[in-house]
C-alpha cells in the first residue's frame, strides 16, 4: 500500500534565513497562501523570537492560512517556546518546532554541555511544549554528525515525552546519501517508540546530496521531508520541494506519494525567486529556464517526433504549458520548420531550405532565435522577388570623418552603383539610392527598434516613403542597423516600381 509523505515547507524559516532574502509581513502572506494552494501540508512560518517581525509574520499568517499546519520553530528553551506558542495562538492547526544540538561538535562547543544534560533539556523542552500544543516536533540538530546509538537513545525519550515527529536533520550537508539512508534505518530498528512518531528528513545541501539524501531517507523509513521552494536556505540551500516531489511522482513504483499540487510548482517557485529577489540558475532541476528547453539539433528532432525521448516529466505536470525549442545555430530543419508553423507559416520543402541558410547566417550572429527574429527573417525571404535588390553597402562613419556611402543595387537585373555623402551613413546611402532608382521620395517616416534585447540584438526598420503623392511602406530587420534601413528604403522603392 502507497503511504503518504507529508510535506514540510520551511520556505518562510530556514529559506528565509538567507541575507537579501528577507520578506514583510504581506509578502509573506503571500507565499504561504500560495504555499497552501501548492498542497504542502506544514509551513514552518518562522522563528517567533527572533524577531518582532518574525512573530508578527506567524501571528498573520496563522490568520491567512488555514489549511495546512502552521509551524513555529524554537530553540529548546522555554521563553522560545511561551512566545511561540503565543505567536501560533489563532492557527488553526499548530506546532511547536523545538530543539538542541546532539552531534559531539554541538554539545562540547555549542553549548559546552554533555550528552546526558542534553538529552535532559530535549525532554524537558518537549514536555514543556506539550503545555501549549498537542502537536510537538523535535529536531536533533546536526543529527547527521550525531552518533546513532545516541541519538536513537534521545529519539526514544523525546517520543515518550511526547513528540508527535521528529526531525533528522543533517544541518551540516555532510552525509553521503547510503549513510543517512542507514541512519533513519537505524532509527527505525532501535527506537522502541518510533511507531508512536512520524521520523523527518531536514537536509542541507552543501555538497549537492540534499535530494539524495531526502530520498535516502523516505526509502528507509521517514514520512515528513523538510524543503524549501527552489531549495533555498542557509547557505547552499535546503532540499528543493520541487525535486522530491517529482521525484516521488516520476518514479511509480516507489510506495509513496504527496498531496501536493504539482502543477502550482512553477507558479509558486517564481513567486518565491522574485519576492526573495533569489534569481533560479537556469539549468535548476524542475523549475529552471533551461529544464524543459532543447537546443541541440538531434535532441529537438527526437522531441519533435516523441516527448518522451527526451523528457521524463511533463512540463504541463509543473505548470509549465509546453516544452521549448530553442532556436540556435545548432538547431535543425525541423526545429526551425516546427516553430514556423506554431507561428502560422506552412513554408514547402524547398521554402524552408532558404529560410534554413538564412536563419543559420543569423543564428551565427545571435545566439537565441526568437519568434520576433523568425517573422523578420520571413518576412525577407519573401521579398527576394522584388524588382531592386540591395547587392552591396559600404560606408565610412565614425568621429571626425565626412560620412559617406557606396550603394549597388540591382534594377531589374542591372547593375548600378553610386556614392554619397550626406549628415551620417544612413542619409548618405539614402542619397545614393535615390540617385540610382532617379525617383523622387520623400522620406515620411523612419523607426529603428531592437526587437530584444542586447547589443547582438536584430534591429527592426520601419520605412514610409512618398511618390507622387502616394505613401508606399519598407521593412527589414538586421543585426547590422545601417543595412536594415537601407534595405527597408530600397523595399519601399521598390514597391513604387
Ligand atoms: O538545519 C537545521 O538543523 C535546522 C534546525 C533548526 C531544524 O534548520
Ligand atoms: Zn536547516
Amino acid at each position: 500500500m502507497s503511504e503518504k509523505i507529508i510535506v514540510f515547507d520551511t520556505t518562510l524559516r530556514d529559506g528565509e534565513q538567507v541575507p537579501g532574502c528577507q520578506l514583510n509581513t504581506v509578502e509573506k502572506i503571500e507565499v504561504a497562501r500560495a504555499l497552501e494552494l501548492l498542497g504542502v501540508d506544514v509551513i514552518e512560518a518562522g522563528f517567533p523570537i527572533s524577531s518582532p517581525g518574525d512573530f508578527h509574520s506567524v501571528v498573520e499568517i496563522s490568520k491567512a492560512v488555514t489549511k495546512p499546519v502552521i509551524c513555529g520553530l524554537t530553540r529548546a528553551v522555554e521563553k522560545d517556546i511561551d512566545v511561540a506558542a503565543e505567536a501560533l495562538q489563532y492557527a488553526k492547526r499548530k506546532r511547536i518546532h523545538t530543539g538542541i544540538g546532539t552531534s559531539p561538535y554541538h554539545i562540547k562547543y555549542k553549548l559546552n554541555s554533555t550528552p546526558d544534560k542534553i538529552m535532559e533539556r530535549a525532554v524537558a523542552a518537549v514536555k514543556y511544549a506539550k503545555k501549549f500544543v498537542e502537536d510537538v516536533e523535535f529536531y536533533a540538530e546536526d543529527a547527521g554528525r550525531s552518533d546513532n546509538e545516541y541519538l536513537a537513545r534521545v529519539v526514544e525519550a523525546v517520543i515518550a515525552a511526547g513528540a508527535t515527529v521528529v526531525n533528522i536533520p543533517d544541518t551540516t550537508g555532510y552525509c553521503l546519501p547510503h549513510e543517512f539512508g542507514e541512519k533513519i534505518r537505524y532509527l527505525m530498528e532501535n527506537v522502541s517508540n518510533v511507531h508512536k512518531a512520524v521520523i523527518s528528513t531536514h537536509c542541507h545541501n552543501d555538497l549537492g546530496m540534499a535530494t539524495a539524501n531526502t530520498i535516502e531517507g523516505v526509502l528507509n523509513g521517514a514520512r515528513q521531508v523538510e524543503v524549501t521552494l527552489n531549495g533555498i536556505g542557509e547557505r547552499a540551500g535546503n532540499t528543493s520541494l520541487e525535486e522530491v516531489v517529482m521525484i516521488l511522482k516520476s518514479h511509480k513504483n516507489l510506495p509513496v506519494y504527496t498531496e501536493i499540487n504539482t502543477k502550482q510548482i512553477y507558479k509558486t517557485s517564481r513567486l518565491v525567486s522574485s519576492l526573495m529577489n533569489m534569481p533560479i540558475q537556469p539549468n535548476k532541476a524542475i523549475v529552471g529556464r533551461n529544464a524543459f528547453a532543447h537546443s541541440s539539433g538531434i535532441h529537438q528532432d527526437g522531441v519533435l517526433k516523441n516527448r518522451e525521448n527526451y523528457e521524463i516529466i511533463n512540463p504541463k505536470d509543473v505548470g509549465i504549458k509546453e516544452s521549448s525549442i530553442q532556436l540556435t545555430a545548432r538547431s535543425g530543419r525541423a526545429a526551425l520548420k516546427h516553430r514556423l508553423k506554431i507561428l502560422g507559416y506552412d513554408f514547402s520543402k524547398d521554402e524552408i531550405d532558404k529560410i534554413y541558410d538564412r536563419f543559420l547566417a543569423l543564428a551565427d550572429k545571435k545566439k537565441d532565435i526568437k519568434d520576433d527574429d523568425l517573422r523578420a527573417l520571413v518576412g525577407k525571404a519573401a521579398r527576394e522577388d522584388r524588382a531592386i535588390k540591395l547587392e552591396l553597402l559600404q560606408v565610412v562613419c565614425g568621429k571626425s570623418s565626412v560620412p559617406m556611402a557606396t550603394v549597388r543595387l540591382k534594377i531589374n537585373n542591372e547593375i548600378h552603383s553610386a556614392t554619397a555623402s550626406g549628415n551620417g551613413p544612413i542619409d548618405a546611402a539614402f542619397t545614393a539610392v535615390k540617385q540610382l532608382v532617379k525617383r523622387k521620395v520623400n522620406l515620411e517616416e523612419f523607426l529603428i527598434q531592437a526587437i530584444t534585447r542586447g547589443s547582438d540584438d536584430l534591429g527592426k526598420v520601419h520605412v514610409q516613403i512618398e511618390n507622387r503623392g502616394k505613401l508606399y511602406y519598407g521593412f527589414s530587420a538586421s543585426t547590422d542597423i545601417i543595412t536594415g534601413a537601407v534595405e527597408a528604403f530600397v523595399d519601399a522603392i521598390s514597391k513604387i516600381i
